[in-house]
């Protein structure tokens, strides 16, 4: 089974960016700390970033026709703004969590809508970069299950 993390734009720039918000790991710690989780759990996980919207869009096709079995993807601010991930995001069939390192809502007002909420499995919000872990361990338990 193949799951997918994707991150949305100044995501590379973790551990640098507003660590009192975002924190002090870097993406790609976080990526290899997931990859050994996944080993571990017997899952494929592969890693996309993108500063771009339609860059998003594009990987969310590619993983359409491969037949993703799990998405965690953390879009950024495109999380607040973007109808054309939305409609890509609708193509898919398969457990999809959001994830946020900050709580969202506990933020500034433009950042309480999500445009992916009602259309996702699961949104995991406000935990660090614990989420990806918890995103993680969700997705192969709904693989697993289904
Ligand atoms: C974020 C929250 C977004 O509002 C923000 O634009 C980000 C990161 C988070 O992980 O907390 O870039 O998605």
């Amino acid at each position: 089974k193949k799951i997918q993390a994707i991150n949305g734009p100044n995501l590379n720039m973790l551990g640098k960016r507003e660590p009192e918000i975002y924190g002090s790991l870097t993406l790609d710690e976080i990526n290899k700390d997931l990859a050994q989780k996944a080993l571990k759990l017997g899952v494929d996980i592969v890693f996309f970033q993108s500063n771009h919207e339609g860059a998003i869009v594009d990987k969310i096709h590619e993983m359409f026709e491969d037949n993703i079995d799990g998405i965690m993807i953390n879009p950024g601010a495109f999380t607040h703004t973007s109808v054309a991930l939305r409609d890509a995001m609708l193509l898919m069939s398969c457990p999809v969590i959001e994830i946020h390192l900050s709580n969202i809502h506990k933020r500034e007002a433009f950042r309480h809508k999500s445009l992916l909420a009602d259309i996702v499995t699961g949104q995991i919000t406000g935990c660090g970069p614990y989420g990806y872990t918890m995103a993680l361990n969700a997705l192969v338990n709904m693989i697993n299950e289904s």
